[in-house]
C-alpha cells in the first residue's frame, strides 16, 4: 500500500480547519495511520523545503511555518501520493479549483493550508524526516 506525508500548516490549526481537512481525507477513504502535532524550526524547514530555500519568499515561509504547531500525518491508500495532491489542489491558490482544499480555503500561496509529498520517493524521505523509521 502506498503512503504519503501530509502536514497541516499552522494557519489551518489557527483557523480551526483541522477537522474540515481531516474529514476530507477520511471521506476519500484514505487511512491516517500516524498523526502528531509539532512545532517546526528553521533547520528542519531548510531541509524539507530545500527546493525553495533560495527563493525570495522563503523567509516568509519560515515565519509562517514556525508561527504555531503543525499537524504531521502519514496517510495510506492506493495511489495516495497523487490522490492527496488532487484533493489538495495546485500550489498557487488562484489556480486551485473550487472543491479542492486550497481552492476552497486558501487566498494566499504562502499560506496554502496543507503540505503533501510530490512523489512516492519523496514521501518516504519526508516520513523518515518527521516520523523516523516507521
Ligand atoms: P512547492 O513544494 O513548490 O509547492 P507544494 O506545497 O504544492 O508542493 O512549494 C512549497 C511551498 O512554498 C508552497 O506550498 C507554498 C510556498 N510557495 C510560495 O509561497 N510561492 C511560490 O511561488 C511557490 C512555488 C511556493
Ligand atoms: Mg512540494
Amino acid at each position: 500500500m502506498e503512503r504519503t506525508y501530509i502536514m497541516l500548516k499552522p494557519e489551518t490549526v489557527k483557523r480551526g480547519l483541522m477537522g474540515e481537512i481531516i474529514s476530507r481525507i477520511e471521506r476519500k477513504q484514505f487511512k491516517i495511520t500516524s498523526m502528531k502535532m509539532m512545532i517546526l524550526d528553521e533547520p528542519i524547514l531548510r531541509e524539507h523545503y530545500a527546493h525553495i530555500a533560495d527563493k525570495p519568499f522563503f523567509p516568509e515561509i519560515v515565519a509562517n511555518m514556525t508561527s504555531g504547531p503543525v499537524v504531521a500525518m502519514i496517510v495510506e491508500g492506493e495511489d495516495v501520493v497523487q490522490g492527496m495532491r488532487n484533493i489538495m489542489g495546485p500550489t498557487k491558490w488562484l489556480e486551485a479549483p473550487a472543491g479542492t482544499i486550497r481552492g476552497d480555503f486558501a487566498n494566499n500561496t504562502g499560506m496554502n493550508l496543507i503540505h503533501g509529498s510530490d512523489s512516492v520517493e519523496n514521501a518516504e524521505i519526508e516520513i523518515k524526516r518527521f516520523f523516523g523509521n516507521v
